[in-house]
C-alpha cells in the first residue's frame, strides 16, 4: 500500500510537521484531512523555520502535490499569507490543491469562537480563536459554505444570505460586531478569483494517485486526546484527529490507509484547558517548558508540560492502529538525573490502563510511574549524533526508548533529537513497503 499517515498521539504539538516534512522527501502527495489553522506545524530546514497552519507540510518539497482535503476547515485569508511565506522563500505552491467540498472559515466563525469562549468564562476550552468549532458546527448544521461555492457567485450569495441572518442573531446574543454581509461576499468572490485554480475534487485526485501506486502521505493535525469523540471532551477540538478521520476527511476507503506513524513527544504537553494527569506544576515543568521551547506555534501561549504518559499513547495506538512510532524531542530530556514514565492510573484505589471518559474520574487520577536513569547532554551537535545514528545515543536514552516500545508494543522507527530535518534518526528506510 503506497500510503503513510502521521497522527498525533497526545494533545498536539508532538512534532507532526517536522516528521511529515521528513517523510515527504519520498512522497508524491501530502494530504491534510482535518482541522484548520488551529494547527501550527513547525519545520526547520537548515537555518530556515516555517510555521504552517493550513498548508500541508509537503509544500516545502519540490514536485510534491499538497492537498487540503474536504475534512479541513479552510481559512482562505490565512492561507494567502502562508502562500506568501512559502513563495518568498523561493519555493512554489503550484502543487497546491483544495477540495471543492472543504468548509470555508468565515468572519462570523472567528467572532463566535471568541464570543462563545467569553460566554463559557472560567469553563472555557481555551480555543485557538481561529473559528474552528463554529465552522465545523455550521458544516454539521448544513449552513456551511464550501470552497467550491466560491466559484458559483449566485449560489454563494443565496447561501451567505441564509447564514448571515442566523449568525447576526447569534452574535447579537453572545456579543460582538456583526460583519458586513456585502464585504464578506466581496472577500469570498475575491478568494474565488485568487484561489479558484487550486479548487478541485481532491478525492478523485488522491484515489487516482493511490491506484497508480504513487506515494501518498496523510498529515494529521492536533492529537488523539483532542479528538472530538475520543479526547478529553469538552476540552477538545471539533474534528476527528485519529486515523479514522482520514477516510471521511480525505474521501478514501479504509483499505487505502496503510502504515500509521504515531508521533510521540518524549514528554507530554498540552495547551489550553482540560485534564492532564502527568502535568508537572513545579520547577521541572518550567525546565521542560524553557528547554523544549514549549510555546504554542499558533497562539504563542505557554504549553503545560509533564512526564510521558503511556496510558495516553496506548490509547492512541488502539484508536489509530499505530504501526510505528516517531519519538520526538528526546534531546529536551538530556541532562536530567532521572526521567519518569506513567504506565497506568490509580483511581479510587484501583489501577487501570484505560483512559477514563469522565472528567470527575480524571480529576482523581494518581499516575503510576516508573522512574528511570537519565542521561548526560551530548557534546557533539545533534546533526552529528543523527548522522552517526542510534549507536551514538546515550545508553540510558536507548533504554528509555526500549521501555516505550515494550509498553506500547510498537517499534520506534524515527527519533527526533532536534528541530531540524537533519536532526532525525530513521531506523526504517523501507517504510513505504512495510
Ligand atoms: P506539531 O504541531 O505536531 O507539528 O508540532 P509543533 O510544531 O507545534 O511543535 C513542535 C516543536 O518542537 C516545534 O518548535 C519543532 O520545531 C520542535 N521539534 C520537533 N521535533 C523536535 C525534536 O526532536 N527536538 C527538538 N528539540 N525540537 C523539536
Ligand atoms: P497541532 O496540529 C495543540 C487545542 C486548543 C484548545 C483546543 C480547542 O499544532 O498539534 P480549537 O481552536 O481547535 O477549537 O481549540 O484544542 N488545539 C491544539 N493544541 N496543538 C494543536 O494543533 C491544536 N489545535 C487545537 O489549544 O485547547
Ligand atoms: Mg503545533
Amino acid at each position: 500500500m503506497p500510503t503513510l499517515a502521521v497522527v498525533g498521539t497526545q494533545w498536539g504539538d508532538e512534532g507532526k510537521g517536522k516528521i511529515t516534512d521528513y517523510l515527504a522527501e519520498d512522497a508524491d502527495m501530502v494530504v491534510r484531512f482535518q482541522g484548520g489553522t488551529n494547527a501550527g506545524h513547525t519545520i526547520g530546514i537548515g537555518d530556515e523555520v516555517f510555521k504552517l497552519h493550513l498548508l500541508p507540510s509537503g509544500i516545502l518539497r519540490e514536485g510534491t502535490i499538497s492537498v487540503i482535503a474536504n475534512g479541513v476547515v479552510c481559512d482562505l485569508e490565512e492561507m494567502g499569507e502562508e502562500i506568501e511565506q512559502v513563495v518568498s522563500s523561493g519555493r512554489s505552491v503550484d502543487g497546491l490543491r483544495i477540495s471543492d467540498r472543504a468548509a470555508v472559515v468565515l468572519p462570523y466563525h472567528k467572532i463566535l469562537d471568541g464570543a462563545e469562549e467569553r460566554y463559557r468564562g472560567k469553563k472555557g476550552v481555551g480555543t485557538t480563536g481561529r473559528g474552528i468549532g463554529p465552522c465545523y458546527a455550521d458544516k454539521i448544521s448544513r449552513y456551511g459554505i464550501r470552497a467550491g461555492d466560491l466559484l458559483e457567485p449566485e449560489y454563494l450569495s443565496e447561501r451567505l444570505e441564509m447564514l448571515h441572518v442566523i449568525k447576526e442573531k447569534l452574535i447579537e446574543i453572545l456579543g460582538g460586531e456583526v460583519p458586513d454581509r456585502e464585504q464578506v461576499m466581496k472577500d469570498l468572490l475575491d478568494f474565488g478569483e485568487r484561489f479558484g485554480k487550486y479548487i478541485t475534487d481532491t478525492s478523485v485526485l488522491i484515489n487516482d494517485f493511490i491506484s497508480n501506486g504513487r506515494k501518498v502521505l496523510f498529515e494529521g493535525a492536533q492529537g488523539s486526546m483532542l479528538d472530538i469523540d475520543h479526547g478529553t471532551y469538552p476540552f477538545v477540538t471539533s474534528s476527528n484527529c485519529v486515523s479514522g478521520g482520514i477516510c471521511s476527511g480525505a474521501g478514501v476507503p479504509p483499505s487505502a490507509v496503510g502504515e500509521i506513524v504515531g508521533i510521540v513527544k518524549a514528554y507530554t504537553t498540552r495547551v489550553g484547558s482540560g485534564p492532564f494527569p502527568t502535568e508537572l506544576l513545579d520547577d521541572l515543568g518550567e525546565h521542560l517548558l524553557r528547554k523544549g521551547g514549549e510555546f504554542g506555534t499558533t497562539t504563542g501561549r505557554a504549553r503545560r508540560c509533564g512526564w510521558l504518559d503511556l496510558v495516553v499513547v496506548n490509547y492512541a495506538v488502539r484508536l489509530s492502529g499505530i504501526s510505528q512510532l516517531a519519538v520526538t524531542k528526546l534531546d529536551v530530556l538530556n541532562g536530567l538525573e532521572t526521567v519518569k514514565v506513567t504506565t497506568a492510573y490509580e483511581i479510587d484505589g484501583k489501577e487501570t490502563k484505560y483512559f477514563p471518559a469522565s472528567l470527575n474520574r480524571l480529576a482523581k487520577v494518581e499516575p503510576v510511574m516508573t522512574e528511570m536513569n537519565g542521561w548526560d547532554d551530548w557534546e557533539e551537535s545533534s546533526v552529528e549524533i543523527a548522522r552517526r545514528g542510534m549507536n551514538a545515543l546515550p545508553r540510558e536514552m536507548r533504554d528509555y526508548l526500549a521501555f516505550i516500545e515494550k509498553e506500547t508494543g510498537v517499534k520506534a522507527t524515527i527519533l527526533g533529537i532536534g528541530p531540524k530535518r537533519e536532526e532525525t534518526i530513521d531506523l526504517e528506510r523501507d517504510r513505504w513497503n512495510c
